[in-house]
């Protein structure tokens, strides 16, 4: 008999759904609400009164797309935590009506976890190369900058985090400062890509071991505007370019020295990375460059699996459903999860 996971994902901004079936993705719906980008960030409040609006629907279509029915659906994976509480018990309280109505057991799945097996997602038709057990996975999203050493499905070492500010957090308030919507990562990444990156210069965080910090280089980058602008008042428009290019540049290269750093550590040469902040060109070209530099075996995942999903929600659901690992009805979702859980 066939198994097939439902997954919802709700931890932010993002509705999704996405049904998994014996391993190969059928469908993965999201829908970002847009209504968070005239605040300039996500606004917890209207981000679960979205999600409640967008679930049903969202699933729906989800399930139309596989073209299945709750019939066939084996268990409901849903996002646990780390997040939004008002978002996750938007996902969980429907994950578990449904489970409830259906008679099928639910999963609660760890956000983090699900970025680092976004990896593993197979849509039907393909066939590609997965990264293969230990690897080193550097998570880059809005909320984490961790660098993991990923033994097997379920065995995780956090080797590095950040000590302050997400790696996406420092594109996001440095593109707000410039003037830029919401998220301000895509829209660096688009104005880098016509920018020089070595016209101007932020201050480097020195940090020991694998560990990172962005607040830093964050308050450089505002001083730098500041102190520019005194001379120049158009000194942002003048050179939105280049300082997207060098700021992406700087962050980029914080992220890779200590990704190289713990490849010396380790010794673990096949590399993954993840996380809203693995969509960004510079962090994907240079990674590649340094791979083949190094001999590394490089795993960069499609665009649409960076951002929140339902997809990788729904992959590590089906692993832990075949282990045999399901929730009782009273699991409560959880803003602050640990990496671990
Ligand atoms: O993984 P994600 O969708 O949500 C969290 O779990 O946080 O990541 C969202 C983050 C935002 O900070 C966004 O600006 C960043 O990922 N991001 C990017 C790019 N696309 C998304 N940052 C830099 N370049 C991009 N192309
Ligand atoms: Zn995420």
């Amino acid at each position: 008999m066939s198994i097939c996971i439902l997954g919802i994902e709700s931890s932010c901004d993002d509705t999704s759904a996405a049904v998994l079936c014996d391993g190969k993705l059928l469908s993965n719906v999201i829908n970002t609400q847009e209504i968070h980008r005239k605040y300039g960030g996500v606004v917890p409040e209207l981000a679960s009164r979205a999600h409640q609006q967008n679930i049903v629907l969202v699933v729906k279509e989800a399930l139309e797309i596989a073209g299945k029915s709750m019939r066939d659906i084996s268990a409901i994976a849903f996002t646990k935590g780390p997040g939004l509480l008002g978002s996750l018990l938007v996902g969980s309280s429907f994950a578990k009506g449904l489970a409830v109505s259906s008679n099928i057991p639910i999963i609660g799945v760890n956000h983090l976890h699900g970025h680092i097996f976004a990896h593993f997602i197979r849509e039907s038709t393909e066939s590609s190369v997965n990264p293969t057990f230990p690897f080193l996975c550097l998570l880059v999203s809005g909320g984490h900058t961790l660098i993991v050493l990923v033994k097997a499905y379920t065995q995780f070492e956090i080797l590095g985090s950040t000590i302050d500010d997400a790696a996406g957090e420092a594109f996001d308030k440095c593109a707000k400062v410039m003037g830029l919507g919401y998220p301000g990562g895509p829209e660096i990444d688009r104005l880098a890509s016509t920018g020089n990156p070595t016209k101007f210069k932020f201050a480097k965080p020195n940090i020991p071991g694998l560990d990172f910090s962005f607040s830093g280089l964050k308050t450089s980058f505002l001083y730098s505007l500041r102190d520019n602008i005194k001379n120049n008042s158009n000194f942002i428009s003048d050179n939105l370019n280049d300082l997207s290019a060098s700021l992406q540049s700087e962050i980029v290269n914080i992220l890779l020295d200590k990704l190289s750093k713990a490849v010396k550590m380790t010794g673990i040469t096949e590399i993954a990375i993840s996380g809203g902040v693995s969509a960004n060109s510079g962090l994907r070209n240079g990674l590649t460059k340094l791979g083949q530099e190094n001999q590394w075996q490089v795993h960069i995942p499609k665009i649409k699996y960076t951002t929140d999903n339902a997809a990788m929600v729904a992959q590590v659901g089906f692993y832990m459903f075949v282990d045999g690992k399901t929730d009782s009805i009273d699991i409560l979702p959880q803003a602050r999860l640990s990496f671990s859980v």
